[in-house]
């Protein structure tokens, strides 16, 4: 990426048009397992759909996932609402929501082979009221699920809920594994701890140029660094970002043409639009400039810009846009890796 000191004077725009290198990108396409999490809104969904699908687009089995959601991001984009059990949607992709109830008497199954006895345990009230209050009990279940998956498909890939969430959830295995000195609960605790540890698993943030949410995503970042060791978190995604687009002279022209005319009775109604307009992607052009030189300052995480990708064109385009800006990221990286010196 060009220099984040971008439009304030030294060096290139700090959101620069061209596709970055990012070499990580490469290795998030070949994980085993990849959490994407980060503020409401920041464009979790988009960014999961894409990796899934560009992951895929490699030849690879790849299942995109939701935890225990009630209502499912995914039935949007594809119309039909994912079951426990990976649906077929695609070449080489699937989809499947990973509900407790289900994951928690898949679990339980393992230790106790007869269907009638699991029902039974689960029935009773008292087994659901311990459950309910035994950290890490939920997440185990899903978790167990996910490594399962991991197992029959080549890519697992996680579409997390919001940042505070999905922190309580990855950091319950090392702050819960103490209640369990022994016993299944300890033992799958300690396989996720593994897996959360392997270099084939990463998690990627999304953000947007907005001051709350990239403050939000450091401290996303620094709690996971304290509280999940070992995890890789190679990247975040500043979406909807705006490259610029203007030159200094229009930004200037801009400048006084704002400062021109302060009634805006004084205007015509399209000069004024075209103000609004104008204003409108230079402050988003700074904001994006902001975050990046705030992200580099106060994270290590690799940083790639996906611009602002409109309100037409619906949910499947944005996310062939994010897809094949992906693919263009890492393809550019290894073009360069391979490059003669
Ligand atoms: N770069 C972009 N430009 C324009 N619109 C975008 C961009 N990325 C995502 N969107 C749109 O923003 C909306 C929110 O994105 P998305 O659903 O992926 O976010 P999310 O983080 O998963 O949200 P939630 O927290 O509700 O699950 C969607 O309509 C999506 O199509
Ligand atoms: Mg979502």
């Amino acid at each position: 990426m060009a220099d984040p000191a971008g439009r304030a004077g030294q060096g290139a725009p700090a959101s620069s048009l061209q596709p970055p290198a990012l070499p990580c990108i490469r290795r998030l396409l070949a994980a085993r397992l990849l959490f994407v999490t980060g503020k409401g809104g920041t464009g979790k969904t988009t960014l999961a759909l894409a990796f899934a699908r560009a992951s895929a687009a490699l030849g690879r089995r790849v299942v995109l996932v939701e935890i225990d959601n009630q209502r499912p991001s995914l039935t949007e984009y594809f119309g039909r609402a994912p079951g426990y059990d990976p649906q077929n949607v695609g070449a080489g992709l699937w989809i499947a929501n990973v509900t407790w109830p289900e994951a928690l008497e898949e679990w339980l199954g393992r230790f106790v082979p007869v269907p009638r006895v699991v029902k039974l345990i689960l029935g009773n009230r008292m087994v659901r009221l311990f459950l309910d209050v035994t950290p890490g009990s939920r997440e185990v279940a899903i978790f167990a699920r996910l490594l399962l998956l991991a197992e029959q498909f080549d890519l697992v890939a996680v579409d997390m809920p919001a940042s505070g969430h999905a922190i309580s959830f990855l950091r319950v295995f090392t702050r819960a594994a103490g209640l369990f000195p022994a016993g299944p609960v300890r033992r799958s605790m300690d396989d996720a701890v593994a897996m959360l540890r392997s270099p084939a698993t990463h998690l990627v943030l999304a953000s947007l140029p907005e001051e709350m949410v990239v403050n939000e995503t450091i401290e996303t970042w620094q709690r996971l660094c304290e509280g999940v060791p070992g995890l890789s978190i190679p990247l975040v995604v500043l979406n909807q970002g705006m490259a610029p687009t203007l030159s200094d002279a229009e930004a200037e022209l801009l400048e006084r043409l704002s400062g021109s005319a302060p009634d805006p009775g004084e205007r015509g109604w399209r000069q004024t639009e075209l103000l609004c307009a104008g204003r409108w992607e230079a402050e988003r052009e700074q904001a994006t400039d902001e975050a990046i030189a705030r992200l580099r300052r106060q994270t290590d995480l690799a940083l790639l810009v996906a611009p602002w990708m409109g309100a037409s064109g619906g949910v499947a385009e944005r996310v062939r846009r994010m897809e094949a800006l992906l693919v263009r990221s890492g393809a550019v990286a290894q073009a360069s890796a391979e490059a003669p010196a």
